[in-house]
């Protein structure tokens, strides 16, 4: 167990770039590299949900936001170089599989162009050292067994393919350019993630706690998907840790999958029946699973690189994860505030980390 004053000198004062710091897990990571000491850079689109976590926490007040398309190879270049990052967390993307399929063009362009130009631009940054790149536990190609990393990659569907297509340029500008350069970089790759604040659509939990504040039925089509279900802190945890110890040895750059207990790899119906319970009312409608477009029916993670490597591993059970999410959502339609209720449950995870026990989130008393 590592000494949280340690971590966090670690952080303060370094130069770091978050793409993506607009998104949902994006805010939640410029908001605790922010309570980190870290000065953080933020580069995205501006966000496109009412509400969202980025303006209800307001983000752009703990660090330098700005809003360029990764698209638009020129301009974002050159805010790369003017930023100067040390570190880079890439999370700046097209991150949903229904939409990528209604607009593939679109979602490869964001995808893999972007990765494409941030990973060019790193190539004249001398002060930069980490590139932790954020891909998805879709790319692998599907199987019967918790995907390891060196597992063939894969993806049907656009979405998964632009990502499994990222890992591809990852690993070619990691061998062929970055590595002589001195920039460890890897890959991480993260299953479904929970927590407050997230209102994007065709999200199980946000879908969910949209129709439940409004009075209406859920309708989840897919119930018997199984997914590798995490709360947002789980992951970001494993991104924060892996960029520290990549800066402290650059040989541990590769893959890395960050994913819960075997145990807790659950289907879209038990983890709405958490949610229900959680939330304490709720209406579902369970669909046959056979409408829309092919998603992978069972999806999880072997974790063991990520625990040998690196030490980190899962602190919250699936039904805690839940139960903390509810709870977070709960508290902040009752009128607590978003920032007050991300950082209660991030000083609760550092706790966890540290190996104390925690009770209850700050936002179930609320
Ligand atoms: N949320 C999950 O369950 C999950 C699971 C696995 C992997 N991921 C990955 O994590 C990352 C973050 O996901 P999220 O859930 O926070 O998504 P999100 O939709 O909340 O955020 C996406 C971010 O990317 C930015 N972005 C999109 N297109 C852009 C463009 N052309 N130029 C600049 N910025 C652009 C958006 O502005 C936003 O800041 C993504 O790479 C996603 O693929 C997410």
């Amino acid at each position: 167990m590592e000494d949280l004053e340690l971590i966090a000198s670690f952080w303060r004062g370094k130069r770091v770039l978050v793409t993506g710091h607009s998104g949902f897990k994006g805010s939640w990571l410029t908001l605790w590299l922010n309570a980190l000491g870290a000065k953080v850079t933020g580069i995205s689109l501006p966000p496109v949900t009412t509400p969202n976590l980025f303006t209800v926490v307001n983000i752009s007040a703990l660090c330098d936001s700005r809003f360029c398309d990764i698209r638009d190879r020129v301009p974002f270049i050159d805010q790369i170089h003017a930023i100067t990052p040390q570190i880079v967390f890439h999370l700046a993307a097209q991150p949903l599989v229904r939409p990528g399929y209604e607009e593939p063009l679109w979602t490869f362009e964001t995808n893999v162009m972007g990765t494409l130009h941030l990973l060019e631009a790193l190539r004249d940054v001398e002060a930069v050292r980490v590139a932790v790149m954020i891909t998805t536990d879709k790319v692998y190609r599907e199987n019967a067994r918790p995907h390891r990393e060196d597992d063939v990659l894969g993806g049907k569907d656009p979405y998964s393919a632009s990502k499994a297509a990222c890992e591809h340029v990852i690993a070619c500008y990691r061998d062929s350019f970055l590595a002589v350069n001195g920039v460890a970089v890897a890959s991480a790759r993260a299953g479904n993630v929970i927590g407050g604040g997230d209102w994007s659509r065709d999200r199980l939990i946000p879908d969910a706690v949209r129709a439940w504040q409004e009075g209406q039925t859920l309708e989840v089509r897919r119930p018997q998907s199984v997914r590798p279900w995490q709360h947002v802190l789980e992951p970001l945890w494993g991104y924060l840790t892996l960029a520290r110890k990549l800066w402290q040895r650059p040989t541990l750059a590769g893959a890395y999958n960050f994913g819960p207990e075997e145990t807790d790899t659950a289907t879209a119906g038990d983890v709405i029946e958490l949610a229900r319970m959680a939330y304490g009312r709720g209406e579902v409608r369970y669909g046959d699973g056979k409408s829309g477009p092919h998603e992978s029916a069972w999806l999880a993670l072997d974790k063991s690189k990520a625990q040998a490597l690196l030490g980190v591993s899962p602190e919250m059970a699936l039904v805690q994860a839940v139960e903390r999410t509810m709870a977070w959502y709960r508290a902040h339609g009752q009128g607590v505030k978003a920032r007050d209720l991300c950082l209660a449950d991030i000083a609760d995870y550092q706790r966890l980390v540290q190996g104390a026990s925690v009770v209850a989130p700050l936002a179930s008393s609320a």
